[in-house]
């Protein structure tokens, strides 16, 4: 894996949005792995910034995100296709049926599953995907223990999970306890990876993943096989790597 240390949130924001500006700029039909949580806001913002300035045009853009909550209907604000409406899609050029979020009130979650992973894979994979990472390692919504061939499938929220989520709720009681994930398999398909990561609070999370070794209870982990990942961290997250 390539770190690209940098020096604040902001840096990191700015450095992932050159990169998923290049991938734009230059290709036919890019699709875009995009991921939620408060780490992409501030890449959302720089692409934002740099479609108003008239550098970037998102009309030929497919993107799949990762992952959404069973329960919420893309109108709740808490859902991620409410996010991404809300954080990046409403401001710029995309044509909103080629943004796909996995469908966390549908009839039939098994199908739903079926029919995501069948949609990735009928666009060829994924040219670049976004990542954030939890605490606990996980990508997506891959919580420790899931299999590393895995695909799309429902997941059982670990409770660090969604405590660390219960900002976004009026309480914990009110995060679900389940949600549609991607799997790992699908996460690792993905020809180009850029891993997001700030802040000292996951400075732990950072040694493990760089230091530690590779195994499903640090679903991350896995990531030091693929042979496209970039991390672009900021010093604070960097700090508990050893030397
Ligand atoms: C969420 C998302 C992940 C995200 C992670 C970290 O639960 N499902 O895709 O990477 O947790 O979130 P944050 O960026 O807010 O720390």
């Amino acid at each position: 894996m390539n770190i690209i240390p940098v020096k604040n949130y902001q840096d990191m924001s700015r450095k992932a949005a050159e990169i998923v500006s290049e991938t734009i700029n230059t290709m036919d039909k890019p699709v875009l792995g995009l991921a939620t949580g408060s780490t992409p806001e501030g890449l959302y913002q720089c692409l934002i910034n740099e479609h108003k300035e008239g550098n970037i045009s998102f009309r030929h853009v497919t993107t799949f995100n990762l992952d959404e909550y069973v329960g919420l209907h893309g109108s709740d604000p808490n859902s991620y296709r409410y996010y991404m409406y809300d954080k990046l899609f409403r401001h710029i050029d995309i044509e909103l049926e080629n943004t796909y979020v996995p469908n966390g009130v549908a009839e039939d979650l098994e199908k739903e599953c079926t029919s995501y992973e069948n949609l990735i894979q009928e666009h060829a994979s994924i040219d670049l995907q976004i990542l954030g990472i939890g605490l606990n390692g996980h990508i997506g919504f891959n919580e420790p223990g899931t299999s590393f061939t895995s695909r799309t499938h429902i997941v059982e929220l670990d409770e660090i999970t969604r405590q660390a989520n219960a900002r976004f709720f009026k309480s914990l009681d009110d995060v679900p306890t389940q949600a549609i994930t991607t799997g790992i398999g699908t996460i690792m398909e993905s020809k180009k990876i850029i891993l997001l990561i700030s802040g000292e609070n996951k400075a732990e999370t950072v040694a493990r993943l760089v230091n530690g070794e590779i195994s499903e209870t640090f679903p991350a982990s896995i990531l030091n096989e693929h042979s496209n990942v970039t991390i672009i961290a900021d010093v604070a997250s960097l700090s508990k790597l050893s030397k």
